[in-house]
Formats: structure tokens, C-alpha cells, sequence
């Protein structure tokens, strides 16, 4: 089962996360991050340079999870743009190894396959950030993707382009469409770590901690991997049945174990 961490605050959650990609920085020549963009991991990009400041990060690569389909990378919300203004710039990465899906119309037809290709070729993600939606997606896999999908193009909600209105000047901006990596494909990484606040994304996390296997509830498929870390707050853990539980578990937990 997932493991389920019940933090204080964001904060706590961005240390505790931020410390596991430390780890893994340091112990790999060749780790690849998988990035997640939205308000969710921002905590985690923070803390990760105060302890990544004046480090060799040159051998680290990346990948973004999604990109919004028509958007110019230029444009300061797409998550190109975002990926470099909140990760690669603040943490002193190299750009050419950050990778982001490409969201070009022109292109778009090859530009999932190309992208599953880029990923197998660095050898996969060692460490997975992801937030989760309120309607539940990872990634941008909305309710209905196949548990088997790669990246590809989807359509996104009504609820989730409302979500991301705030990020543009008006609803009409944000993009109906998005190139996302598939929930197969996210599996394939060796570790995810989900991360939630607020009340807002309870039931969403009930649904995919303890709630059954459905495509309705893509997050869900996270119960298929054996290496997950879910990092929430109280707010967001206010829904689980099993609370009590992983709070004991963890504050039981071997020191060596890491998360
Ligand atoms: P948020 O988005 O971090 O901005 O809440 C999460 C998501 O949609 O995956």
C-alpha cells in the first residue's frame, strides 16, 4: 500500500521530500526527476534549493509531467515557462536536461511518442513528484484514462480548466487542451510521491489511497505501484479511514528507511 505521511504543514512536507531528493541526488550519477508543476510542490522546490545551494546539480536531469497543447512557450503559464521560472532557474539546473513536453500543434501528432522515447532513453524517472487534481486526475489524466496510457493529447474538464483559471487573465485563456504523460507511464517511474493541502483535495486523496481501482478516479492507480509516498497535510488526510494508522506507522518507522 501506499504510504501515507501526515505532516504539520507544507512546509514539513517540502522538507521531508525535498531531504528523499537530496538522497537521491547524491547517490545516483545520473538521477532523473520527474517534475510536477501547479501550486502543490512549490514547498518542495523551496526547500529543495536552500539544501541544493552551491551543489554540483549538473548531472541532474528532468521531466515535466505535462504541457498545455497551443500555448506558446513563451507564455509565462505555460508549464515550459513555469518549469524554468520555479525549478531550473532557482535550483541552478542545466535547461538542455529539463525536458517538458511539447506542446505545438504542428507537431503534436508524434510529440507523445517522442516524449515516452526521451524518457526511456535517460533510463526513466527515479523520483515522481504529483499533485493531485479535485477531480481527481495526476498529471492531466482526467477521469477516464486507461491505467495503461503513454503520453498523449487529452481534453481537459471544465472543472480543471476552472482550476486553472486563476494562472491566466480570464477562463476564455486557459487552453482546452493538454499533452500529458499517461498514468502508464507514470507507473514506469521508480518512485511517486503525491502530495496534497487543504480540504479542498480530500476526497480525492480518500479516493485514491483507499477508495477501489477506477479510470473515474485516475490517481487511484497508484495503488498499483509498489514504491508510493503520499505527503498530506491534516486538511487533506481529514477524509481517510486509515488515519490513525499511517500516523503510527510512520512515527514507528525504522530511521533507515527513508520514505
Ligand atoms: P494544484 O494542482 O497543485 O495547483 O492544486 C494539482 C493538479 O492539478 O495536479
Amino acid at each position: 500500500m501506499a504510504e501515507v505521511v501526515i505532516v504539520e504543514n507544507k512546509d514539513a512536507a517540502g522538507a521531508l521530500v525535498a531531504d528523499e531528493m537530496v538522497r537521491l541526488i547524491e547517490s545516483k550519477p545520473d538521477p532523473v526527476l520527474g517534475l510536477a508543476t501547479g501550486s502543490t510542490p512549490t514547498p518542495v522546490y523551496q526547500a529543495l534549493r536552500e539544501r541544493l545551494a552551491g551543489r554540483d546539480v549538473s548531472h541532474v536531469r528532468g521531466f515535466a509531467l505535462d504541457e498545455y497543447v497551443g500555448l506558446d512557450p513563451a507564455h509565462p503559464e505555460s508549464y515550459r515557462s513555469v518549469i524554468t521560472r520555479e525549478v531550473v532557474e532557482p535550483l541552478g539546473l542545466d535547461p538542455a536536461l529539463i525536458q517538458v513536453p511539447n506542446g505545438a500543434e504542428e507537431t503534436i501528432e508524434r510529440a507523445g511518442d517522442d516524449y515516452e522515447q526521451a524518457i526511456l532513453g535517460a533510463g526513466g524517472v527515479d523520483l515522481q513528484l504529483l499533485g493531485i487534481g479535485t477531480t481527481g486526475h495526476i498529471g492531466f489524466n482526467e477521469p477516464g484514462s486507461s491505467f495503461a496510457s503513454t503520453t498523449r493529447v487529452k481534453t481537459l474538464t471544465e472543472q480543471t480548466r476552472r482550476d486553472n483559471a486563476r494562472f491566466f487573465a480570464s477562463l476564455d485563456e486557459v487552453p482546452r487542451h493538454c499533452i500529458t504523460q499517461g498514468l502508464g507511464t507514470i507507473l514506469r517511474a521508480r518512485h511517486l510521491v503525491l502530495l496534497a493541502f487543504g480540504e479542498g483535495k480530500a476526497q480525492a486523496v480518500a479516493g485514491a489511497v483507499e477508495g477501489p481501482l477506477s479510470s473515474m478516479l485516475p490517481a487511484s492507480a497508484i495503488q498499483l505501484h509498489p514504491h508510493v509516498t503520499v505527503v498530506v497535510d491534516e486538511a487533506a488526510a481529514s477524509r481517510l479511514e486509515l488515519a490513525d494508522y499511517y500516523r503510527y506507522t510512520f512515527a514507528n518507522k525504522p530511521a533507515w528507511q527513508g520514505i
